[in-house]
């Protein structure tokens, strides 16, 4: 049977979607024909869940960005690759073609080359959201360097953890990056990093802000410098097996440490392109605005790796939604005719506080699809961006994924399924969902809540944890034997759609970005005040959850607000401040079982509000704790009426 890579129809979904399951070999051969290959795979998988070893169209041979860049270049060389839109309004955009885009990556591969970069180096990157950082994620692919980008929020107490984890040679940043109205201090934050950070590095600084930077020769080195001393552009490119490492991204688990999320090269490649295509209906020519930032996973695959691979134009926007004001993002859309815009929740219940008046001076109609990642869209900001953005005329695509998995693998396809506000929809072909109950047996009935797994491997899973393989076995395939565990909870509709409910693990999802709740406490039980402390998630109008941190304090009286910013203070500095605690509330103990576990279920209701049914509290060493803590809980949340 001829697979089709762009499924057009229902009956062509569930064609391919049962040729995926029946016959995933023959189903993913065709599907991976449609790319540059410098050698054909002799197996198109092999691989064994309890060694969590997946290993995707093996011996084949290939460099993602002659995909990415090089394929297109025969016919659509001076097809626009990116369009930059700067934080200020009245900065011009920059377009680059796709031919303007092999030439940079190629002359940047060649800096990295001469500062001594090859093959398997780690290669950190943290740059504000700049062309440059495209640049810099396909110049080292090019080499088959390893990148790790790192997002512009974080601490340098983090960047040098993931410095140190990843061994890096190399660092990639600039002077400062434009947020809105900040400026972020990017180099000094690395400087700061760098301290914590005994190996060799060079650092390469790209000037965008023109920040005044400390400068130290002897590691620091201008962008523009290296890339003028660069005469001849003699391609360094390098071949690559399917299955050698293309990036690491760390995120967060249930442990104090976040894992270096490795995705190989072959695999990733097939799958970000068929998602995006399908997922969003990509048709030639169409303009795609992905919001989120590079330093996640959404902006690896849906604004740089998925869009290049398909020959799209790819919006990289600087700044921030609601600057200068809120119709920013529609601003854009008409200015550079977008077809297809991907958000987060989080920003869509942001931007509904500002009224619709936003909208007043906007067409939007060049939009043909939305689309929305990172938490479940609930029904009001689901109906309004469909209604005010979509103009009740655009598939709207709740797509679920997350950084294991490299692309969406639960969504509608836009305009060919379709489901209800608030339900992803059904698995992508390749995808085979199941449910799981407490004892790992499989749900079958529709409506009853599960534990989401995945029970056949798909081409971009989780290739490993980063130099800890036995970590990516323990998350992800010892929970549940012969199926990937997600974290996540889930319920099948009887037209057999999944809604996501969201993490059954210690993981927070707050405004879309993943927080451990192991990593908060850990950076609050540094201050030499704190005992001990849980950290729980509540519901929140706009960051769809947020942060509550029960402490105890060693000396009660010594509770004041400074104490309070100091706390937050050690989240800032150790996590960065998107991590920052909501709430603080002092607490004589907390809920633990007799073995010691701290009981979240209830600290998690206590924090909502929830206290009329706290269920079985008779596993706990000191149940009177939970009336101790109800009632502090509700007279801080009169004295904080402000922080709601
Ligand atoms: C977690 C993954 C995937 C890119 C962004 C986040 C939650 C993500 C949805 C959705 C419900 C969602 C899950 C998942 N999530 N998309 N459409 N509906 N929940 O990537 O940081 O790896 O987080 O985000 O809880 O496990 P991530």
């Amino acid at each position: 049977m001829k697979i089709p890579f762009h499924i057009t129809n229902t009956e062509e979904y569930n064609r391919c979607y049962t040729e995926s399951v029946q016959n995933p070999d023959n189903f993913w051969n065709e599907i991976a024909s449609n790319f540059l290959w410098r050698n054909k795979w002799s197996t198109v998988l092999d691989y064994n869940f309890e060694s969590a070893r997946f290993n995707w169209f093996v011996n084949g041979k290939l460099n993602i960005t002659e995909n990415c860049i090089d394929r297109h270049l025969l016919t659509n060389s001076e097809d626009i690759a990116i369009i930059w839109e700067p934080n200020f309004e009245n900065e011009a955009s920059h377009f680059i073609t796709y031919r303007e885009l092999h030439q940079r990556v190629i002359k940047f591969a060649l800096v990295l080359k001469n500062n001594g970069i090859q093959k398997g180096d780690r290669v950190c990157i943290n740059m504000g959201m700049i062309p440059e950082l495209a640049i810099a994620i396909l110049a080292c692919a090019r080499i088959g360097a390893i990148h790790s980008v790192i997002f512009g929020g974080f601490s340098s107490k983090s960047i040098a953890d993931r410095l140190v984890d990843a061994d890096a040679k190399m660092i990639i940043c600039c002077d400062g990056a434009f947020r809105g109205k900040k400026i972020i201090p990017i180099k000094s934050i690395i400087d700061d990093a760098l301290k914590l950070y005994s190996k060799n590095i060079s650092v390469i600084v790209y000037q965008r802000t023109k920040t005044k930077i400390n400068f130290n020769p002897s590691i620091d080195k201008w962008w523009h410098e290296e890339m003028n001393k660069i005469n001849e552009l003699t391609d360094p490119l390098v071949i690559l097996d399917s299955d050698d490492p293309l990036f690491i991204l760390y995120t967060s688990g249930s442990t104090g440490k976040p894992k270096g999320v490795v995705h190989s090269c072959g695999g990733y490649m097939v799958y970000t392109a068929y998602s995006f295509v399908n997922a969003f209906q990509y048709h030639k020519g169409m303009v795609h605005f992905c919001t989120a930032d590079i330093g996640w996973i959404t902006g690896h695959s849906y604004i740089v790796y998925g869009p290049l691979l398909c020959g799209a134009t790819s919006i990289i926007y600087e700044g921030i939604p609601t600057w200068p004001k809120s119709d920013r993002f529609w601003k854009i859309i008409d200015k550079h005719k977008v077809n297809i815009f991907y958000t987060a929740p989080t920003a869509i219940r942001s931007l509904m506080s500002y009224g619709l008046a936003q909208f007043e001076n906007s067409k939007l109609n060049s939009l043909k699809v939305i689309g929305s990642v990172g938490e479940p869209i609930n029904e009001e900001a689901w109906h309004w961006y469909y209604d005010n953005v979509g103009k009740k005329n655009c598939p709207l695509i709740d797509t679920w994924w997350q950084t294991e998995t490299g692309g969406i693998l639960i969504s509608d396809l836009a305009g060919i399924t379709k489901s209800p506000p608030s339900i992803a929809g059904k698995p992508l072909p390749g995808i085979q969902p199941v449910l799981v109950n407490e004892d790992g047996n499989e749900i079958v009935d529709y409506g009853t809540q599960g534990k989401l797994c995945i029970k056949f491997p798909w081409p971009s899973i989780i290739f490993t944890t980063y130099r800890n393989h036995d970590r990516c076995i323990e998350t992800y395939f010892k929970p549940f034997t012969g199926k990937y565990y997600t974290g996540d909870g889930a319920y099948l509709t009887k037209y057999g759609n999944y809604r996501i409910i969201g993490r059954v693990d210690d993981v927070l999802n707050i405004s879309g970005h993943r927080i451990g709740t192991a990593e908060v406490e850990n950076a609050i039980n540094s201050h030499p005040e704190v005992l001990e402390s849980a950290i729980v998630g509540y519901p929140h109008p706009v960051k769809g959850e947020a942060i509550c941190a029960f402490v105890i304090i060693e000396h009660q009286s010594n509770y004041t607000q400074m104490l309070r910013n100091e706390i937050e203070n050690c989240v800032s500095m150790q996590i960065g401040s998107f991590a920052k605690p909501d709430r603080i509330l002092q607490v004589p103990g907390l809920p633990k079982t007799r073995s010691g576990k701290i009981m979240r279920r209830i600290l998690r209701k206590i924090a909502s509000g929830d206290t009329n049914n706290l269920g079985d509290l008779t596993s706990l060493l000191d149940s009177s704790i939970v009336d101790k803590i109800i009632e502090l809980n509700n007279s801080d949340q009169i004295n904080n009426f402000e922080k709601f």
